[in-house]
């Protein structure tokens, strides 16, 4: 899906623009971001839910959320495609105002919104906030009393269904920080729809992340509905959100459902739930993340040294490169697939088994557990990392005082900076013991 391909010599282009050139211009390492394929994606995301929406009698909303990766050129170009942003801490709710997003197109989320947080959200005129505590709707209700503010809310409910990759579970008790029970949400609803000011605008729920098929979106839009049925004894409804999620391709093994069919299934599903209880349908919204710009983003690194490890039946060579856990936490944290390519040139060795590896102290700074890289691939050549849009620049760190890389938009063959990398400077600006 990614625009990239090999030019005569073989040298990776991402979205027409050389990887040599890429490096020439910004360095190594370098996040790459295909500008035309968030916007791609954004847009197919929303007309694939518009469709299915409209089939269905209802209409669907997509909220980019910004913690997969934000910026103020990502929420200009989400924004142009017709999407709202989802944020989850006053700092990823600055930098979505600073980008330009109308507030009001702004939801919030957090399990430990501070009273700061909140009081600059209603002043600001968020959208939605969506509320994951008893605690939170009474400093909700002290902030729209004081200020005479009205204040949209949602509530979030833990549906129980949890989502893996490929499967998903059902518990009874989910064990874990986020959202109502379901047993408790009938009492936060009636406490809001008490609170003047407040105004419930419906249940959200988010099942997990890196989800494939439809299944566990079936079967938490079930319960939720079940849900909302019963509070609907107690005024209009005229929303549900059922989070974000869905899964993107990592490595050739994994087979992700297309939007369309998961937007059918989806829609369709609570639709029929409606139908089945006698209750309208209401306004869908959706949260993906992974699914915008995961796809979109290309990590580059230069070979630095290579190694032979003896296994019992092969060699395995260790690869290091100029990055590693500090761009992307990812495996060390999950245990995350990637794929790698030669991106400078085309090699002539014969393939062989590579662990790609950053050069961080510590070893499980992985950046690719298992490839093939052609044999002759060593120092000062490139390798290309697909997949890294999402989730790999927000979790970065400075870990051994690795700067961060900077983050390069490449589109209609062209490069530029949109978040500029870290100096040696940036890196001692904080340090307030430097004998002057
Ligand atoms: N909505 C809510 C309430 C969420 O908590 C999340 C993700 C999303 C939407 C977006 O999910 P997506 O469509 O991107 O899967 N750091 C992990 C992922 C954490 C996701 C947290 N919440 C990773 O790198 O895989």
């Amino acid at each position: 899906p990614l625009s990239a391909e090999r030019d005569d010599d073989g040298e990776l282009r991402i979205a027409g623009v050389g990887v040599g050139e890429l490096v020439r211009d910004h360095g190594t390492p370098l996040q790459v971001i295909d500008e035309t394929e968030v916007r791609r994606r954004a847009a197919a995301l929303r007309s694939a839910f518009d469709r299915a929406a409209a089939e269905h009698g209802t209409t669907a909303r997509i909220y980019y959320a910004g913690k997969a990766l934000l910026n103020t050129s990502i929420v200009r170009w989400v924004l142009e495609e017709g999407l709202n942003v989802d944020v989850c801490t006053g700092g990823e709710l600055e930098v979505a105002l600073a980008g330009g997003a109308d507030a009001g197109r702004l939801g919030f989320h957090g399990n430990n919104k501070s009273v700061a947080e909140l009081e600059r959200a209603v002043d600001a005129g968020v959208g939605t906030i969506i509320i994951d505590s008893v605690i939170e709707i009474e400093r909700l209700a002290a902030i729209v009393s004081r200020t005479g503010a009205s204040q949209r809310v949602m509530l979030r409910v833990n549906s129980g269904v949890h989502a893996e990759t490929h499967d998903f579970l059902a518990t009874a008790h989910e064990d874990q920080k986020f959202g109502f029970p379901l047993g408790q949400a009938p009492a936060a609803v009636a406490r809001i729809r008490e609170v003047d000011g407040l105004v419930f605008a419906g249940l959200h729920c988010h099942i997990g992340s890196q989800i494939f098929g439809v299944a566990g979106f079936r079967e938490s839009a079930s319960r939720l509905l079940d849900l909302h049925q019963e509070l609907l004894a107690g005024g209009d409804i005229p929303q549900l959100n059922l989070g974000g999620g869905f899964g993107i391709a990592y490595t050739r093994v994994d087979d992700p459902t297309p939007i369309a069919d998961l937007a059918e299934g989806i829609v369709a599903a609570v639709a029929e739930g409606c139908a089945a209880r006698g209750i309208p349908v209401p306004a869908l919204s959706f949260e993906p993340g992974r699914a915008i710009v995961g796809n979109a983003g290309v990590t580059l690194y230069e070979i630095g040294t290579t190694k032979d490890v003896a296994l019992e039946t092969t060699t395995r060579r260790y690869v290091s490169v100029d990055g590693g856990m500090s761009d992307n936490a990812r495996p060390a944290l999950y245990g995350a697939q990637y794929s790698a390519r030669l991106a400078s040139r085309i090699g002539t060795g014969a393939p062989m088994l590579v662990r790609v590896v950053g050069k961080h102290c510590e070893s499980g700074d992985i950046v690719v557990d298992h490839e093939y890289l052609p044999g002759d691939a060593g120092p000062g050549d490139l390798i290309a990392v697909a997949a890294t849009g999402a989730y790999c620049a927000p979790l970065s760190s400075n870990y051994n005082h690795v700067p961060r890389p900077p983050i390069v938009a490449v589109a209609d063959g062209r490069s530029r900076v949109i978040v500029r990398g870290e100096s040696i400077a940036d890196l001692l600006a904080r340090d307030a013991g430097i004998p002057q």
